[in-house]
């Protein structure tokens, strides 16, 4: 059973395979956090062995009642704002008289075998019935402002996801001014935080910090949950590492403002919060009405940073991305925009098609600069109808022509976005963001379209389906080249200008639910100046998103490093392009850069027609190797063994789900003369079973590459090796 309540103890457990997280009423009113940790099937209540807070300083005893001594040192499950409790609170809302307290008490609670869907919002689902939820009603008697905690346990892959539905049965109107979708209270926390950052073509940088006193925030206020900064971040012990230590990790199932809270109090209580930023945020709620907070998953390992991952890729994998590509093997694309960005014609692209065919590719990327007048970044962004100057055929005449080549066909578009030179925006002025008045600060150019217009929403999803109808597209890159300014719609009252950040996101799911619905068979790639919205929420409707627009083999060490932190192989999409690199300069090896895209959803983005032969060799070789192997690491257990964040060299291992086949990766990215080779250790082999080296025909035991490894050169700049390793 994944939820139990005890009604003795007041506690609720709920259990997966190797966790438990456990909840206690106290005095039968307030949810206190008890206990989130190793598999713990009885607990005393806390209130009985007083370890909570029997000998912590009293600051304030405002509705505390004995043995604690204060407000500010219990373990909270759901912190309000108002009533002692002085560290962040994960809800406060403003009542019509002025009053931003709310007190809430338990009144009732429901356990149940599945989880419904979230209105409005990605979440989390089940397809085997392997999941049971506990919802916790909570209410203010005073204000008739009711909350219900949301938990569900999916018990076979020790994962726990929260949110919370606020609904307004008082009188008047309420305002939410801040809820988070979860909030972990620990009482004798000596934690880092480990969070992730970067920057255009610089994502998913690690960052670890130990947890000091006063508060940290790891957040977006961009509209998108962008590249600065993304929603998943782990508290984990000091000693934690990728193979020990206790971790706890967090992820949102949010695409906007989000904000990441860290706070350690002077009774060294720490408080980790994930939900939508509160920053620039607020919500009318009238008499009836409810709102509905985005899912935050959990996910506690005591096996350090690996086991954590490992459980957030096959929960990402299995539970939140959908549609017939969630299991089927990708296509290998080839993408035009480095080959030719906006100057192409129809036989130059042909061309490079021709040459993707005879290597093994499956699909054609038509990138940006195929609609309107677009040659530039500077126009068009809106006007979605060919250009047949450039494709004189149109798109279902080169959809036709890529067939005939044996290519499926695929599309570049950035739906959310106009250009104040184009003929959408001539014929609506106002449906972008803006504010009357002032000036709409551009930025690549473009303006985005104000997605809390119903209007607004209709156009794209009416404008993206005709495409998709008419032009037997396989494949969509869904683009989002910007970062929300002059925040601010023509539509709504000044009252509620406020939630437009989190009204577009819900206007963007509700076009992504209704064209992924249409368009089933279409694989729709996520993508925002590369990985500016790789986030748990798209990932519901995209499978795969474009990491980085950074296609450097070296750059992209650290970029999928990071992000596989949080996110499967099978989520990355990861090219192979040209040397001198575009975005870095740099020259690495052909071989190099294969291997780093073969660690994602590997593609090309490079002039094939200009490859020599030699070189168009080794891609074929390349795209054989994925093909077969693509099964391991799509679906496969990673491991992260060597850290480029931490040596001149980085290493990763998968192994397949039947562990009869082990990839792994190395990579050297600084060579020194005279280096001693490096030696890799794996991990989770079979220690008594024999493994063979397809690469050599060696035989080697499951301990000895455990205990002793394998050993690799690292004398020269770039050398990376895949070794294949067989149950024999
Ligand atoms: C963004 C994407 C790129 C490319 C360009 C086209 O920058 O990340 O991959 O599609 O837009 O304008």
């Amino acid at each position: 059973m994944g939820i139990v309540f005890k009604e003795e103890t007041e506690q609720f457990y709920l259990s997966t395979v190797h966790t438990s997280y456990i909840i206690e009423l106290l005095a039968g009113k307030i949810p206190l956090h008890a206990y989130w940790g190793k598999r713990l099937d009885d607990m005393p209540p806390l209130i009985s062995w007083g370890g909570v807070a029997e000998s912590r300083l009293p600051i304030c005893d405002v509705n505390c009642p004995p043995p604690f001594q204060s407000s500010n040192s219990l373990p909270l499950e759901f912190p309000v704002y108002g009533t002692g409790d002085m560290r962040e609170p994960a809800f406060c809302v403003l009542y019509e008289n002025g009053s931003r307290v709310t007190v809430l008490e338990y009144c009732e609670h429901k356990i149940y075998t599945g989880k419904p869907h979230l209105p409005g919002l990605p979440s989390s689902y089940s397809e085997d019935g392997d999941v049971q939820t506990l919802e916790i009603v909570l209410a203010d008697h005073v204000t008739g402002l009711c909350v219900t905690l949301s938990y569900s346990v999916f018990e076979n892959k020790d994962v726990i996801t929260r949110s919370v539905r606020v609904k307004n049965n008082g009188a008047g109107t309420v305002r939410i001014e801040k809820l988070a979708s979860a909030s972990f209270d620990s009482y004798d926390a000596d934690f880092d935080v480990l969070h992730l950052h970067g920057d255009w073509a610089r994502e998913f940088h690690i960052e670890r910090r130990p947890v000091q006193y006063g508060v940290m925030h790891f957040d977006s206020k961009c509209g998108k949950s962008g590249h600065l900064a993304n929603p998943a971040a782990a508290v984990l012990e000091r000693n934690a590492d990728e193979t020990v230590g206790d971790v706890y990790g967090f992820g949102l199932i949010y695409s906007g403002n989000f904000d990441i809270s860290v706070e350690k109090n002077s009774l060294g209580s720490v408080r980790t919060m994930i939900g939508i930023n509160s920053f620039d945020f607020s919500w009318k709620l009238k008499h009836g009405e409810s709102f509905q907070s985005p899912e935050a998953v959990l996910v506690y390992s005591d096996s350090g940073l690996g086991t954590m991952s490992r459980r957030f890729h096959s929960f990402y994998r299995e539970n939140l991305c959908r549609g017939i590509y969630k299991n089927k093997e990708r296509p290998v694309l080839i993408n035009n925009w480095e080959a030719t960005y906006f100057d192409f014609t129809e036989s130059r692209l042909l061309d490079i098609a021709k040459a993707a065919k005879q290597i093994g590719i499956d699909m054609f990327v038509l990138d940006d600069g195929w609609f309107g007048k677009r040659n530039s970044a500077d126009s068009s962004l809106g006007d979605w109808f060919c250009n047949y100057k450039k494709l004189p055929d149109g798109l279902a005449g080169l959809g036709k022509k890529l067939s005939d080549v044996g290519l499926k066909f695929g599309i570049w578009m950035e739906p959310e976005m106009i250009s104040p030179d184009s003929d959408l925006y001539r014929n609506h002025p106002d449906w972008c963001i803006h504010i009357n008045g002032r000036n709409r600060n551009l930025s690549r150019n473009q303006l985005i379209l104000d997605l809390s217009r119903q209007d607004v929403c209709d156009y794209i999803t009416d404008t993206v389906s005709g495409i998709l109808s008419a032009e037997n597209i396989s494949y969509v890159k869904w683009d989002m080249n910007r970062c929300f300014s002059d925040i601010g719609s023509a539509l709504l009252p000044a009252d509620r200008q406020r939630e437009l950040p989190h009204r577009y996101v819900l206007g963007l799911y509700s076009i992504l639910e209704e064209l992924t619905l249409r368009f089933p068979y279409v694989l729709f790639e996520n993508c925002s100046s590369g990985g500016g919205r790789y986030d748990p929420g798209m990932l519901y409707y995209m499978p795969q998103t474009w990491c980085s627009d950074d296609s450097d083999a070296l750059e992209r060490m650290y970029i999928q490093y990071g992000a596989s932190l949080f996110y499967p192989a099978s989520t990355m999409g990861a090219h192979v392009s040209v040397c001198p690199n575009h975005q870095v300069g740099r020259t690495t090896p052909l071989k190099m850069r294969g291997d780093a895209a073969l660690l994602g959803v590997l593609g090309y983005e490079i002039d094939l027609s200009c490859s020599s032969r030699q070189e168009l060799e080794l891609m074929a070789q390349q795209i054989s190797f994925y093909k077969k192997y693509r099964n391991v690491t799509a679906r496969g257990d990673m491991y992260r063994l060597c850290s480029p964040f931490k040596e001149s060299f980085a290493a990763w291992q998968f192994i397949s789900d039947d562990s009869e086949t082990v990839l792994l990766f190395t990579f050297v990215l600084n060579g020194r003369p005279a280096e001693v080779p490096k030696r890799v250790t794996l991990q989770a082999l079979e220690l008594k079973e024999y493994y063979v080296n397809e690469n050599d025909n060696r035989r080697y035991s499951g301990e000895f590459l455990m205990n002793v490894g394998l050993t690799y050169r690292r004398d020269e700049d770039y050398i990376s090796n895949i070794t294949v390793l067989k149950k024999c």
